[in-house]
């Protein structure tokens, strides 16, 4: 229910921003001599087959030639090859939802034109169009000189060739490798039911007291209660930080 209403969400968000971008009247600017295509361009750069078809599954491309088409907003794609998706684990691809299929591709485009230089102006965590407005879905950047290296928490990679690039709105570069979004292969374990953490927090409660040596060795009775009594206050701040924790997760 939570992630169907955060997928809804996303959808919203993700067509407020392109019928935003496409509600302003055409900037002032140079007209392109033709209407971009992304898929056209990707298929005569050859080995793009595979990203194709999901471009064009998830409608994705259609988004991007009329955000492109219609207003000023720079778009930037890491292409990754048909060798990339066939380096996956069998069944990656069939594994996932449509939506998560939307949030694969999405991963792997950044809403603003970056020229290869540009990539080391970025600062981490760098937002991708899957995000939408707030910051998930994000990857890291590292530059040196014109190498740069994306890494998304499960995949390393290295920005490729440029693949096409218009100079002021879209560059798409290959990538030798598919990022694959944390969010959407690793996604978040479920907050622990409360039953557990009660019991966890008696079986920890239960442990303290049979101390440490400072404990054993102080004779005084007086000095060793204070001494338990500490530590169990201690104890039970550190239990009320992980609710604390727990329930600002959920
Ligand atoms: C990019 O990754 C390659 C391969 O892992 C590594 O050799 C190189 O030092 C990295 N460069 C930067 C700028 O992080
Ligand atoms: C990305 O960079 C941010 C900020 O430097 C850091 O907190 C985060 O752990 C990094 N994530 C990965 C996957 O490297
Ligand atoms: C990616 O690079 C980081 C830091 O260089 C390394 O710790 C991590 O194991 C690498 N991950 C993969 C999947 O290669």
């Amino acid at each position: 229910m939570g992630s169907l209403m955060s997928s809804t969400f996303l959808a919203i968000l993700i067509s407020l921003h392109f019928s935003n971008t496409s509600a302003q009247t055409a900037a002032p600017g140079p007209a392109p001599s033709g209407p971009t295509d992304i898929t056209a361009i990707l298929g005569k750069a050859g080995q793009y087959t595979t990203l194709i078809r999901l471009l064009k599954s998830t409608e994705i491309a259609d988004r991007i030639n009329s955000a492109l088409n219609k207003g000023n907003q720079g778009i930037t794609i890491m292409a990754p090859t048909d060798a990339a998706f066939s380096n996956l684990k069998p069944g990656t691809l069939n594994s996932l939802t449509d939506q998560q299929k939307v949030q694969l591709v999405q991963f792997h485009v950044i809403p603003s034109f970056l020229t290869v230089q540009q990539f080391q102006t970025l600062s981490n965590p760098v937002r991708t169009e899957a995000g939408g407005s707030d910051w998930q879905f994000p990857l890291n950047v590292t530059t040196s000189g014109s190498e740069v290296n994306i890494t998304t928490g499960l995949t390393n990679a290295t920005l490729g060739n440029t693949v096409y690039t218009d100079k002021t709105q879209l560059a798409v570069y290959q990538m030798d490798q598919v990022l694959l979004p944390l969010d959407v292969f690793m996604p978040r374990p479920p907050p622990p039911a409360p039953a557990p953490s009660k019991s966890k927090k008696a079986a920890a409660s239960a442990k303290a007291p049979s101390g440490t040596s400072e404990e054993t060795s102080v004779k005084s009775s007086g000095i060793k209660s204070l001494i338990v009594h500490k530590s169990t206050m201690l104890l039970y701040f550190g239990v009320a930080l992980l609710a604390a924790t727990l329930l600002s997760v959920s």
